[in-house]
């Protein structure tokens, strides 16, 4: 069958990086093409070539068998290549449908945009998807793993043959998941050509026809994963050019000084009351499927959100947190898992944004030497093996995975007591994933303590000395010593009853 799709040589630099350098790929009618390499090696600047958005320095891309030096974004458009970004594209004020039509607006012969129609068309794109969503909801109201689908659903509006998927299930839970590989699947048996990226190797290793691995910008290798069946630790080894272990750390029952304790916690009047203890040296797990309420409940908690009820006590003190800054004030960080909204500003230098909430307290003040600035951010760009040309590079020119290292430096620098991370290794390679495991252990042997909120069980598992799993805003059980396993954790999550049915998700 004759390629889609042929990349021949693609080289790409950036002041400070070269990002590719002679990368080649050729992608068929129905197949599935994944591109996997650490964080920066240059996969979303491949496909940002191959969607026209970024001009190649040198190679050729072929579409249908003509040859082009490189394409803008309306010929690959027009050649029938669409792509999801790791931004965020949608608009959250606009419905589904307005956000899946926006830019091509259906529209009456008077140039009118006809919203029946829109409505209409919206909902046939997501019947053929499989997908229900209601059309006429505000973008915003939904989750992240239902703005993803409108994403794809906004893609598939255009009937392309080439779909480039960068990094689509990052903050997806095991059945939002499955489903979203069901889904491309499906596309791809209807003959549209996939390129996929994404950390989670599990993924790729169920999905992919072939595996392309990029490291530093070369390409280390193409496998046809169908013939030769590559496995896990071939793909890591060639990603970090060495044997990457994973991390585990040894556990205590912890038991001593009661740093944090939250009473009869409640979002609204509804929910059950939520209590917890965190102890000095700690690593508390909260498991549960994204859109558990994990999320809402933390940063309640670090006063992002007014709680209904409840009390929280800070080594024996009460404390009101009504704002991020009493909640900073008492000790206390929040790392998002979003981080579209983290508050990176991303047109400053990744020196001022790992240092901007701590200046106060470190530097007393405004002014303080640029040179100590410099010497402490550089540690961590270090440790956290940040990949950027220098300190002064502004935070929106990093990869995806390196600008979340970037929010992690920052409240590791900020010396907070108490540790919320909020999904921390999401879209983090494994090599770094195991350096970011390694320093919250670190945090918590420093007699830090820590609340780690995330969907990656053998994350909870290697670090945690005791998890809780959250269901719709509750504790169902609270996990320690032997009891700490990947089955206690998805039965209590999913809320799995005897008969094997969980409960629904969506
Ligand atoms: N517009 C830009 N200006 C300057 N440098 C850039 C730009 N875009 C990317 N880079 C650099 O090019 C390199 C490759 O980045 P790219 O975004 O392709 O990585 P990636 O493989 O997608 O990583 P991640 O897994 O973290 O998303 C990185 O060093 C990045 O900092
Ligand atoms: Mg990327």
């Amino acid at each position: 069958m004759q390629p889609v799709i042929v990349a021949e040589k693609v080289t790409k630099s950036f002041p400070g990086v070269q990002a590719l350098k002679g990368v080649s790929l050729a992608l068929s009618p129905g197949e599935i093409h994944c591109v996997v390499g650490e964080n920066g090696a240059g996969k979303s600047t491949l496909i940002k070539i191959l969607s026209g958005f970024l001009r190649p320095d040198s190679g050729t891309i072929a579409v249908n068998g003509r040859t082009f030096p490189y394409l803008t974004p309306h010929v690959a458009q027009s050649l029938g290549i669409q792509a999801i970004y790791q931004e965020n594209i949608l608009v959250p004020q606009m419905s589904v449908a307005e956000n899946i039509f926006a830019g091509c607006e259906i529209a009456s012969r008077l140039g009118i945009v006809n919203h029946r129609e829109t409505l209409r068309r919206a909902r046939t794109i997501m019947d053929s998807l499989g997908v229900t969503l209601p059309v006429e909801e505000r973008v915003e109201n939904l989750s992240v793993a239902e703005q993803q689908l409108v994403k794809i659903a906004r893609a598939i509006a255009f009937e392309p043959r080439v779909l480039i998927l960068d990094e689509p299930t990052a903050m997806f839970n095991v059945k939002e998941t499955r489903m979203v590989l069901g889904l491309v699947e499906s596309l791809a048996q209807r003959g549209i050509g996939i390129i996929y990226i994404s950390h989670r190797l599990e993924e790729i290793l169920t999905i992919a026809h072939y595996i392309t691995v990029l490291r530093d910008g070369s390409q280390v290798a193409c496998h046809h994963h169908r013939m030769e069946r590559v496995d896990m630790n071939t793909l890591t080894r060639e990603m970090a050019g060495k044997a990457v272990s994973a991390f585990q750390r040894s556990k205590a029952s912890i038991e001593g000084e009661v740093i944090l304790e939250v009473r009869d916690f409640r979002l609204t009047p509804q929910d059950d009351p939520l209590s917890l203890v965190l102890h000095r040296g700690e690593i508390l797990g909260i498991a549960g499927l994204i859109g558990s309420g994990r999320t809402e409940i933390f940063q309640t908690l670090f006063g992002l959100w007014k709680k209904w009820s409840g009390e929280v006590w800070i080594k024996e003190k009460r404390v009101s947190l009504h704002s991020p800054q009493d909640a900073i004030r008492h000790g206390l960080g929040y790392i998002t898992e979003d981080r579209q909204r983290t508050g990176l500003a991303l047109g400053l230098s990744v020196a001022k944004n790992v240092t901007i909430p701590s200046l106060d307290d470190q530097f007393q003040g405004f002014f303080f030497p640029l040179r100590e600035e410099y010497r402490i951010v550089e540690k961590y760009v270090e440790g956290l093996d940040i990949k950027t040309p220098s300190l002064e590079q502004e935070v929106r020119f990093l990869s995806g995975g390196n600008q979340q290292k970037v929010i992690l430096a920052r409240w590791l620098l900020k010396d907070a007591e108490i540790i919320i991370f909020d999904e921390p290794t999401i879209g983090i390679d494994v090599n770094a994933k195991g350096e970011i495991h390694r320093l919250i252990a670190d945090l918590a042997r420093q007699g830090k303590s820590v609340i780690l909120i995330s969907s990656e069980n053998p994350e909870l598992l290697a670090l945690c000395d005791r998890i809780l799993v959250v269901r719709h805003g509750k504790v169902v059980r609270e996990l320690v010593g032997e009891e700490m396993n990947e089955e206690n954790i998805i039965s209590s999550a999913f809320g799995v009853t005897s008969d094997g049915d969980s409960s629904s998700i969506f």
